[in-house]
């Protein structure tokens, strides 16, 4: 069966509710587009785990905090169609700006505290942008299931938090990040870099599975482990560190000392192009 195209929040409404009273399970990806080995992750979950799937498309505006990466970001709707119809989805949602926002709102959703360190400061209003999105597309859609990648730690704990706090009644399931054979995680600003820039791309994997080791064979001071993975990033050309932090993985405040699991996080701007990975990890426990 081939994928369908709805670009209106009344038809994809009517969409769904016909398949209400069938008692199916309906799983939504929310995306951005350039769908890549992440993405096809996130539908191969939810094509396995439920009955309709919809995939949403849309570009959010609000969550942009520079005009020039909201122009950059690739609109290739064509290619991501395709995926969409390899992978097995039912629906593709596709909706424009206005059909979104009809620019006379006055309301947004605001996760304080999860969103003060890591990308929260160096990108404001980002997570307002995202948060609010994504809960006008559960909202819409009504999803019973919504599919999410570790790879953006933070915005998974803030949409986790948004949706129990708003009591909104989607599950929310997180899936691993998927990474390229050298480890760097799958990303659609990965395009973004040159062939040197890619090749010197690996180091955040390197970084973050150094500050594992060290973790696992018992290092608890935070400021020792960020000190040995921060060497990866030494003298590198074209790198500037934005942030590499540790942090307890429930609220994603820093923390001084490692006794349980940690999220190890960080972003980095190689050439110009900023890139995010993190990593979750035990004391006491080495893959
Ligand atoms: O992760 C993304 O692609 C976006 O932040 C999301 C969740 C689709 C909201 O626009």
């Amino acid at each position: 069966m081939s994928v369908q195209v709805i670009d209106t929040i009344d038809e994809l409404q009517a969409r769904v509710a016909s398949t209400r009273f069938l008692e199916k399970v309906v799983g939504l990806v929310p995306t951005m587009g350039a769908l890549h080995a992440g993405h096809v992750g996130l539908i191969d979950r939810a094509v396995d785990d439920c009955d309709l799937v919809i995939v949403s498309l849309f570009i959010n505006p609000t969550q942009f905090n520079q005009q020039d990466d909201f122009d950059r970001y690739p609109r290739i709707i064509e290619d991501d169609l395709a995926v969409c119809e390899k992978c097995g989805v039912d629906i593709l949602f596709a909706p424009a700006t206005e059909e979104m926002y009809t620019g006379q709102e006055c309301t947004t959703v605001d996760v304080t505290n999860l969103t003060d360190h890591l990308c929260g400061p160096e990108r404001p209003g980002h997570f307002r942008g995202v948060a609010t999105v994504v809960v006008k597309l559960l909202n819409i859609s009504r999803a019973d299931r919504a599919y999410f990648g570790e790879k953006d730690a933070q915005q998974l704990a803030v949409i986790k938090r948004a949706v129990e706090d708003l009591n909104i009644p989607t599950e929310i399931v997180p899936v691993p990040t998927v990474r390229e054979d050298d480890g760097l995680a799958c990303s659609s600003r990965n395009q973004h870099l040159t062939v040197e820039d890619r090749k010197n791309a690996t180091m955040l994997y390197r970084a973050l599975v150094a500050a594992k080791d060290a973790i696992a064979m018992g290092e608890q001071n935070t400021e020792v482990v960020t000190r040995i993975a921060c060497e990866y990033f030494k003298n590198q050309p074209r790198t500037r560190v934005e942030y590499f932090e540790i942090v307890d993985p429930s609220d994603m405040q820093p923390l001084k000392v490692i006794q349980g699991p940690v999220c190890v996080a960080t972003a980095v701007w190689i050439g110009q192009t900023r890139l995010i990975d993190n990593i979750l990890c035990c004391p006491d426990k080495r893959d």
